[in-house]
């Protein structure tokens, strides 16, 4: 009954790494490809002032981010991609979602508990940030949202607001189904430098991540100090030994080959040297990336306009859905 229509949002803080690049903007490429009706991506910097931010460095984050997504392939003629505050529905129906929740529902958000636990006074917009990532959801009537594990309780909340409006005013939107990156089959990526957790663009020390733009020299020297165990053999076991199976993770995606084939062919080999292989193949898939986003970054007239445009086209559909709510409600 309801067209297909994808939607998925990035913040435009710190620089995307190979985590965010096999995680979500892979799958996002692939969904380009291969999905009949639209694909929505948007730039969440309404999310990312839901935290200090220095204007100056946002601005050009944003920018940052534009062509970081446009550098490893996402095409803006073929999807919209987007700034989510040149589109002021978000706000308006996310002030509307907020009056249909409550405060108990929220509290116990694991991410909200993450983000404000260093704090000694907590902004009221990160307590509500899952209620305008709603918002950015329902804007679009999406019917998928691809997102990274820790947030399908926000997605949770996004398809309850779904129930509650259409119950309260009539059906007005389709309930998104959320498609999570692991069980399409992609690999978490692990930072490098405590392989236990996950490879982040918000941890503190730079050498836990690779990033889209690093040069070979940094990528060669990163990997080379990745932690890994006291085992020298390469062999695949994530639970046991995550440093190991993450560079082979990040090999196998990088070269567009299985674990199994990585292992076998790294046969005979010591974790050392192997680490020299996969900083080769890490270097051979980015460093067209890196070149593409470094052309990028010099027209930025170009990337001022991708985001115009994409901005444009994402308001038009923001509007008529945002014209039909207030009608819905007796705004
Ligand atoms: P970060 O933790 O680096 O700030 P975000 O939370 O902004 O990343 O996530 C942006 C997208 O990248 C999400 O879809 C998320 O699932 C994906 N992602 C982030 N880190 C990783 C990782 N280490 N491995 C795989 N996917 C990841
Ligand atoms: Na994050």
């Amino acid at each position: 009954k309801w067209p297909q229509i994808i939607f998925s949002g990035i913040q435009p803080t710190g620089t995307l790494h190979l985590g965010n690049y096999f995680g979500a903007v892979d799958k996002w490429k692939q969904l380009i490809h291969s999905s009949n009706g639209d694909v929505i991506l948007s730039i969440v910097d309404l999310h990312a002032i839901t935290l200090p931010q220095d204007p100056k460095s946002l601005h050009s984050s944003i920018l940052h981010m534009t062509a970081s997504l446009v550098a490893c392939g996402i095409d803006p003629e073929k999807c919209i991609l987007f700034q989510q505050s040149k589109v002021p529905q978000h706000a308006l129906l996310g002030w509307v979602l907020g009056t249909l929740t409550t405060m108990t529902r929220l509290y116990h958000f694991p991410q909200y508990k993450e983000k404000s636990a260093t704090l000694k006074d907590i902004p009221l917009g990160l307590f509500t940030y899952p209620v305008l990532q709603a918002a950015d959801i329902l804007l679009y009537k999406s019917t998928q949202v691809p997102i990274g594990g820790d947030q399908v309780q926000h997605l949770h909340l996004a398809q309850h607001l779904v129930h509650t409006f259409n119950n309260k005013y009539g059906v007005t939107f389709p309930i998104p189904e959320y498609i999570v990156e692991v069980e399409s089959g992609a690999a978490r990526i692990r930072s490098l430098r405590e392989p236990e957790k996950k490879m982040s663009k918000s941890h503190a020390d730079p050498k836990s991540r690779i990033e889209i733009t690093d040069t070979p020299e940094q990528i060669l020297s990163k990997i080379k100090k990745a932690v890994t165990d006291f085992t020298s053999s390469v062999q695949y076991d994530a639970e046991n030994r995550p440093g190991v199976s993450n560079l082979i993770d990040m090999h196998a995606l990088a070269v567009g080959r299985t674990r199994n084939e990585i292992v076998d062919e790294a046969v005979g080999l010591d974790t050392g040297k192997y680490k020299l292989r996969v900083a080769d193949a890490v270097i051979e898939k980015l460093s067209p990336i890196r070149s593409e986003f470094t052309r990028l970054l010099d027209s930025k007239d170009y990337l001022v306009n991708v985001l115009a445009d994409g901005s444009a086209k994402a308001e038009t559909i923001a509007s008529r859905t945002w014209n039909e709510v207030k009608m819905r409600i007796g705004l």
